[in-house]
């Protein structure tokens, strides 16, 4: 079978070797603030903070050809025009290897006797994006090269830069320092802005540049072909209007065997009002033009930008830069490791899934190369799940990240669906009103506590809506979260589903046919609806034993008392209004008739009730929790894993809303949600079925996918959706890297099959495996101690703990405190 590349586990990295990859196989630079997207070919853009309201570089989604537009080189060498990445040239190259690593990639290709290599990454604690292009003569021959950058400066705001072109084509401003080995980007700053973008070559002199786009490339060329690339020459050209790019030229004379480096930067700074402009209106560097063509008091206060070049001035810092950010990496990849026989699963917990985690902690679900970066902020139920993933890399960020979300909540529990990272406000263009929502937020923070042990944070003052004044603690958000369920609770005493529950297109109260609505926004029609959601019955009665949990940790016990009689009330309706027999049921619609049920004629069983229902262990005394398990395996199962829902929605229901608007096998109609496929394998857990959960946990897992160019997307990461088995092409993936799978993926591998749970007083140890895995070793830090527990399983089995060593000797039960220090763990099942 055909594959594009391979795992490198010794460097963490994933290493392509055809860059004509079945999709654009990408990865992402930067953690905090700064960042980029980074496909094989050195496609993408780079933005600070917010996707869509500080967009630095400019990207073409759904390009023709795919993947448009990046941080691009040219090599001329006089006899061809190269480019090491490939793209955009496509010129057949001797060579080419992607290696996609930690935060960084670095991009090699050869022709006629050169390599060039470049590595991209954002230094810690930095807003830029540092290129390090290293070419080498490997001919006995001196070899002169016309070397060309070229970037294309986005105007801050993507969506309206993708749209306003009466306006934007007139207001693109650039400053040029240097004979242009620094550039910048100043488009509105004379009026309401104080940031800027640049881009520099620290390290070196040019020899031109270009800031006009039509100039460089020319008007009817493609980036393939830029006509100061074929020609051989620069046109210094100054922007103004039009389309700012960055561009700088390089003329390069290489001595056999000889080697060197050019360190361009891309960056980004912002300056208070008062010192936005250079003092005096004059600025340092006599040779500065400005677009407008005399100096002017719109002339930038570079300080900032001259510190960032000076300080990646030379090699050394920039490897140096480097060194600490693969320091970084080690660091946080050094919380939880797995030592096995499975070289696959090895490989996801120890880099790719925690990986991901951090990836998706980062971006909820804005930017990659499904989400476009304008559409989506931060999600409320998204990032509660994300931070799940990372918590253990770095707990403080966590932290911040559930006071920035319980600050977006209503006084009656209710939540924005989504808040801009630029603003942390709750954004009004998506609304509110999904009643699974509040439930996350007990999710995440008790996630946290366990992970730091840190009560502290449930004292913190939280507003509401971000309104001064209107501050509760923590622990109060909680509970209006956990009342928002009992308060909004439909006939058959189960939650109200409101807009939609987890699944933001089963719309049970939108009835929409207009096809200029958007089902996620569009009025519902709430008053007097039935539509209930088994999905948030389960999300409640698991999350309300979180709470429960919590309340008696912390001595309010009382509060744990009342809680614990609505979970038991809510366990009571799913038993009695909840189930179908075989499994458990979706929901009850508008009208209170049944979703999910044997009695449907299409979408009989879905996935996420019987998830939920199981993990919280509803009815499992009772048998369903293994019947509905079962259930999943007959009716939604298939060679790539679990379907959403069975049989797919062929017709457009109005009742059910946009679910149905999907061609059936995809996205929410019947596809490999892969986010909730872990919901099933931790049931399977609940039901101490260890092959059974491991055999779902395989399918969908990347490292054990075979066949790359069906599967389509990175092989490295997981994908939301996999096409269902009524798709036209079950197993193609698409809408890779931004899902809450990578969260739900981690705690089922590492605390429900590895079975290393945090709790409050430290380690939980309850495995539950394949039969066929003998022994492994965990490596995890939590808090102050570290534990290298070591699994023996000589019998063969499932679940279970006969015996625990700790530090030489045996003790009762299964959990292990925390206590500061090296400990030594011996498990025998
Ligand atoms: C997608 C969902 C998404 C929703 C809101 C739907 O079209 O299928 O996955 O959550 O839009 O953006
Ligand atoms: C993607 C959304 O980000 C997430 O919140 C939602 O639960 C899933 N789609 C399922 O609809």
């Amino acid at each position: 079978m055909k594959t594009f590349g391979f795992f490198d586990d010794q460097n963490r990295e994933y290493v392509i070797t055809d860059p004509a990859t079945p999709f654009p196989w990408i990865n992402y630079l930067g953690n905090e603030d700064f960042f980029g997207l980074i496909s094989n070919t050195a496609g993408g853009y780079n933005f600070y903070k917010d996707a869509k309201f500080r967009r630095i570089t400019r990207y073409r989604y759904n390009s023709v050809p795919m993947d448009n537009g990046g941080r691009y080189f040219y090599i001329n060498d006089g006899e061809s025009v190269w480019s090491p990445g490939w793209k955009p040239c496509k010129t057949k190259l001797d060579s080419y290897e992607c290696r996609h690593g930690m935060n960084y990639t670095r991009i090699t290709g050869s022709k006629n006797e050169v390599e060039a290599s470049v590595l991209f990454f954002v230094p810690l604690k930095t807003w830029a994006e540092i290129q390090k292009v290293t070419i080498k003569n490997t001919s006995n021959k001196v070899k002169r090269l016309k070397l060309f950058s070229y970037t294309e400066w986005c105007l801050w705001n993507a969506a309206t830069d993708g749209e306003n072109f009466q306006r934007n084509l007139s207001t693109g401003e650039v400053e040029i320092e240097n004979g242009g080995a620094a550039i910048y980007h100043k488009t509105e700053y004379k009026e309401r802005r104080n940031h800027y973008a640049y881009y520099a070559v620290t390290n070196a002199q040019v020899d031109g540049y270009d800031t006009d786009r039509e100039s460089f490339v020319g008007l009817y060329n493609d980036l393939s072909e830029p006509q100061c690339v074929t020609a051989g020459k620069p046109s210094n050209s100054v922007a103004h209007g039009w389309s700012p790019i960055a561009s700088q030229y390089i003329e390069v004379t290489l001595q056999p065997g000889e080697q060197k480096d050019y360190i361009f930067l891309l960056g980004y700074a912002e300056n208070a009002q008062e010192q936005k402009f250079a003092v005096g209106g004059t600025p340092a560097d006599s040779t500065l033009i400005t677009s407008l063509g005399t100096l002017d008091h719109t002339i930038i206060n570079k300080e900032k930008a001259h510190e960032v070049i000076a300080r990646f001035s030379t090699v050394e810092a920039v490897d140096a830069a480097y060194n600490e950010l693969r320091q970084m990496w080690d660091e946080l990849l050094s919380k939880y490791t797995v030592k096995s026989d499975d070289e696959r699963m090895n490989r996801m917990v120890n880099i790719w899934n925690q990986y991901q985690c951090m990836i998706t902690f980062n971006f909820s679900r804005s930017a990659s190369f499904f989400e476009s970066g304008v559409g989506r902020g931060m999600g409320f139920r998204d990032s509660n799940q994300d931070l799940v993933g990372f918590v253990h890399q770095v707990p403080s960020r966590a932290r911040q990240r559930i006071i920035d979300i319980a600050s977006t909540q209503f006084p009656d529990g209710g939540c924005y669906h989504q808040y801009q990272p630029l603003t942390k406000r709750g954004n009004n263009d998506i609304g509110g009103g999904f009643n699974d929502d509040p439930c996350w937020l007990i999710f995440g923070t008790v996630a946290y506590i366990k992970e730091t042990g840190d009560f502290s944070i449930l004292d913190e003052m939280v507003p509401f809506d971000n309104q001064p004044g209107t501050e509760v603690t923590l622990f109060d958000h909680l509970r209006i979260s956990f009342n928002h369920v009992v308060e909004n609770l439909g006939p058959h005493m189960l939650p109200l589903i409101g807009r939609a529950d987890w699944n933001d297109c089963l719309n049970l109260n939108c009835f929409s046919w207009d096809p200029n609505e958007s089902f996620q926004t569009t009025e519902n029609n709430s008053e007097g609806s039935k539509a209930e959601s088994l999905m948030i019955a389960g999300l409640f009665v698991l999350t309300g034993k979180q709470y429960v949990e919590l309340c008696n940790k912390i001595a309010r016990g009382e509060e744990a008392a009342r809680a614990q009689k609505c979970i038991d009330a809510m366990v009571e309706a799913v038993k009695k209004h909840g189930w179908d027999g075989e499994w458990y049921l979706r929901a009850y619609d508008y009208y209170g008739n049944k979703i999910g049920s044997n009695e449907c004629e299409e979408g009989k069983i879905f996935i996420e009730s019987q998830g939920f229902c199981t993990m919280a262990g509803i009815g499992l005394e009772d048998g369903m929790v293994d019947r509905a398990l079962d259930s999943c395996k007959k009716y939604l199962d298939s060679k790539h894993g679990m379907v959403l829902n069975h049989p797919a929605f062929t017709k457009y229901y109005v009742e059910m809303g946009e679910i149905s608007s999907y061609p059936a096998g995809y996205k929410e109609n019947a596809g490999i949600f892969c986010h909730n496929n872990p919901w099933v394998i931790i049931g399977e857990t609940v039901a101490r079925r260890g092959n059974d959960a491991w055999e779902h946990y395989t399918k969908i897992c990347p490292a054990w996918i075979e066949d790359q160019t069906l599967h389509k997307v990175e092989p490295y990461v997981y994908c939301q959706m996999v096409a269902g088995k009524d798709a036209a092409k079950p197993g193609e993936g698409k809408n890779s890297w931004l899902t809450g799978t990578a969260a739900w993926n981690w705690i089922t591998i590492t605390q429900y099959i590895l079975g290393i749970k945090p709790t409050y007083d430290g380690i939980e140890i309850d495995p539950c495996i394949p039969s066929t895995l003998k022994e492994y070793t965990v490596h995890r830090v939590l808090r102050d101690a570290e534990f290298d527990i070591t699994i023996k399983n000589p019998n063969g089995k499932q679940s279970g703990v006969s015996q625990i060593v700790l530090d030489g000797s045996a003790i009762e039960g299964n959990i292990i405190t925390a206590t500061p220090g090296h400990h030594v763990v011996e498990v025998t099942m």
